[in-house]
């Protein structure tokens, strides 16, 4: 199936959000799978023509990140974390599950052409492990039953929400929200879950704050280090670069005398 003019349009669009126009090349590619359902050879070689680039430099971002599909992918895309904290939470006890539920091996699609299930590594939701990701939108702390009757109710065409996001929408929806056309759900459902906050409220507790005067990138010390190590560790470092810099007339010094020899 050739693209359509509103997806080049798109496409083109996109291109033009960015300084350098092949910077767009990501986003454009989440379009084409949004219109395409995969990144086809027509949808590769369109935005090798945008961008002014080879369609063989195209393919190579495409087959490089796993997001990237050459194959159709179902209605939903059903990602279970087997990475090592999901997996021994019951990650892979969920995969195996939903294989035999669904009939279909690593990276393949339900017969109805609904559900693509695919083993993915960490989401970096380790707090809610064992995790299962619908279209990229987290289902935290899954058991097998549970991912069975999700994507039951995926199927059946039920309303579903992420534990944590939004109403939960097609592949090809999603998608295109990737490409950077908002669809009005990103407000939808918590900001951070109460695992992810622990932290914090511990800080708010026991009345820790970033020391006064810090700036963004200074000013949390995550490290833990108490400020007079982290004092001492600035110093240090100033003193080896004025050790460099004296050192510098030396060694251009050298490289002068070879240079007249
Ligand atoms: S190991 Fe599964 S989200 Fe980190």
């Amino acid at each position: 199936m050739a693209l359509d003019e509103k997806t080049y349009g798109e496409l083109r669009e996109i291109a033009g959000r960015y300084p350098e126009a092949r910077s767009g090349l990501l986003p454009m590619l989440h379009l084409v799978q949004s219109a395409e359902g995969r990144v086809t050879p027509e949808g590769i070689q369109a935005c090798a023509e945008i961008l002014e680039i080879t369609p063989a430099e195209v393919s190579g971002v495409a087959t490089f990140y796993t997001m990237y599909k050459r194959r159709p992918v179902g209605d939903y895309h059903v990602g279970v974390c087997t990475n090592t904290l999901c997996a021994v939470m019951g990650g892979d006890e969920i995969f195996s599950r939903l294989k035999e539920h669904l009939d279909v091996g690593n990276d393949e699609t339900s017969e109805d052409g609904k559900i693509t299930l695919e083993h993915i590594e960490c989401n970096a939701a380790c707090d809610y492990a064992p995790v299962v990701m619908v279209n990229w939108e987290f289902m935290d702390n899954q058991t097998p039953e549970s991912a069975v009757a999700l994507v039951d109710d995926l199927r059946a065409g039920k309303e579903v929400t992420s534990t944590r996001g939004p109403r939960l929408c097609t592949w090809r929806e999603a998608e295109r929200v990737l490409a950077g056309f908002p669809d009005g759900r990103v407000h939808e459902g918590p900001a951070a879950g109460a695992p992810s906050l622990v932290g914090l409220g511990i800080a708010t507790e026991r009345g820790w704050t970033a020391p006064e005067g810090s700036d963004a990138g200074r000013g949390t010390d995550l490290t833990g280090a108490p400020a007079d190590v982290a004092a001492a560790s600035d110093a240090s470092q100033e003193a080896e670069a004025a050790a460099v810099e004296e050192e510098a007339p030396t060694a251009t010094t050298a490289a002068e005398k070879k240079e007249a020899q």
